[in-house]
């Protein structure tokens, strides 16, 4: 007879070993002070590259100032209730309605999280018969919103990132063996390798073969296409996406999430996620916080020719360097470093955070192969030419080192 909790006491589980280590230095790290460029790990100074402050809207006066007003209003506590029973309020259908302008369709529905409202989307939508096609790199939101949605419809299956061949086939696949409906799922920007679906090619497949798109662009919302609306718009395909999703985590540095498309789907979303139905609804804080933010984030292209001109310092000084970027086409700056063994991966995190004061992520297997460390950084419109060349000036250190061997181009195992 097993015992349920006697895993707990090992090192299993998807970040078993990190948990185990249980040391606040390579996960859980702890971090003083507001959300920033500088930040305060443990009892140092370091420039953050690690959080998706896209447009540096951390800490904005102005949206503090919306913030507290909301606050004398409504409470910490509104509204109680889901939407759908008592947590409806008339500031949310406005907000739903400005959003839905500014993403230039029919409707749009907040959310109370980006995750609780990608998963409730794809649940929702896929009954008997229908089929969830994923990207093998989407986020976990979507895999999860996949996985729930194989108990109704069909098993999920996955296709190989941005590769339409396989995407077609899949497509013609499910078209022989059903008739239900179709749901492609696939990021705007890919979060963790900043390069981008293609959307284009993904549009004309679902023309073809008369399947519904979901995007989710957690990290194009607010940071490229005109306007900040995001990567289908970059690439010209805005009006041909079904469901648009963005997440309020990233570049509004706030909370909540939203979606916009034709009424009825949106519509159906709202009585059927039950992400939506069974929780409570975005506080009206942040509803007033993040209609104040889309008009900054609308407005603000100083703010993302900023955010580019950090970003190409920084990028360009890293390949200057030699290491590898992969397939980034955005702010997204991952740098793929061949580790020998896992401390050495280990010793080049602490190497950045205590000896140069620059913290970044590093995320290691299973998430990436093994032998390699991804340190993922996040330029900011509010970085400075200072932090990028302090950096700049660690990575080189770091290179030398450690003697990494930047010929290896590590990015092309991580497909
Ligand atoms: C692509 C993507 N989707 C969804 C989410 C979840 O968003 P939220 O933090 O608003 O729940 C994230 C956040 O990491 C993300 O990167």
């Amino acid at each position: 007879m097993t015992d349920l909790f006697a895993k707990c006491h090992g090192d299993g589980g998807y970040f078993g070993k990190f948990r185990k280590l249980g040391n606040k230095y390579y996960s859980q790290p702890v971090l003083e002070g507001p959300p920033d460029t500088r930040m305060t790990f443990r009892g140092k100074e370091v420039v953050m590259w690690a959080i998706n402050n896209y447009l540096g809207l951390t800490g904005h006066e102005e949206i503090k100032a919306v913030a507290r007003k909301s606050l004398e209003k409504w409470g910490t506590y509104s509204p109680m209730g889901s939407r759908l029973l008592t947590g409806n309020n008339p500031r949310h259908e406005e907000v739903e309605k400005k959003f839905a302008d500014y993403l230039q369709k029919q409707h749009a529905i907040l959310f109370n999280y980006g995750y609780l409202g990608v998963v409730g989307t794809i649940t929702s939508l896929i009954g008997k018969n229908d089929q969830v096609l994923i990207d093998r790199l989407a986020h976990a939101s979507m895999i999860d919103g996949a996985m729930l949605a194989s108990v109704r419809g069909r098993k999920a299956i996955p296709f190989r990132h941005n590769d339409m061949n396989h995407l077609e086939e899949l497509l013609k696949q499910t078209r022989r063996e059903t008739d239900g409906g179709i749901l492609i799922v696939t990021e705007g920007v890919y979060g963790m390798r900043g390069d981008i679906a293609d959307l284009k090619g993904i549009c004309e497949l679902k023309e073809k073969y008369g399947a519904r798109l979901f995007v989710d662009d957690a990290h194009g919302f607010g940071v490229v296409g005109s306007q900040g609306r995001g990567s289908a718009d970059l690439l010209g395909v805005h009006d041909k996406v079904d469901l648009y999703f963005g997440t309020f985590a990233k570049a509004y540095a706030a909370i909540g999430g939203v979606m916009a498309g034709e009424y009825d789907p949106i519509e159906w979303v709202r009585y059927n996620a039950r992400t939506n139905v069974f929780a409570k609804t975005l506080p009206m804080i942040y509803a007033d916080v993040v209609a104040r933010t889309m008009e900054i984030v609308r407005d603000g292209d100083h703010l993302r020719e900023r955010m580019w001109t950090i970003t190409r310092r920084l990028q360009d000084g890293l390949r200057e360097l030699g290491y590898d970027l992969g397939d980034t086409v955005t702010p997204i700056t991952p740098l793929y470093v061949p580790t020998g063994t896992e401390e050495e991966g280990a010793a080049m995190i602490a190497l950045l955070r205590d000896k140069f004061g620059i913290f970044v992520s590093g995320v290691t297997a299973p998430v990436v192969p093994r032998g390699i460390i991804l340190f993922r950084m996040i330029p900011t419109a509010a970085h400075t030419e200072e932090d990028v060349d302090r950096t700049l000036a660690a990575f080189k250190a770091m290179r030398d080192i450690m003697k990494l061997d930047l010929s290896l181009k590590p990015s092309r195992l991580n497909e």
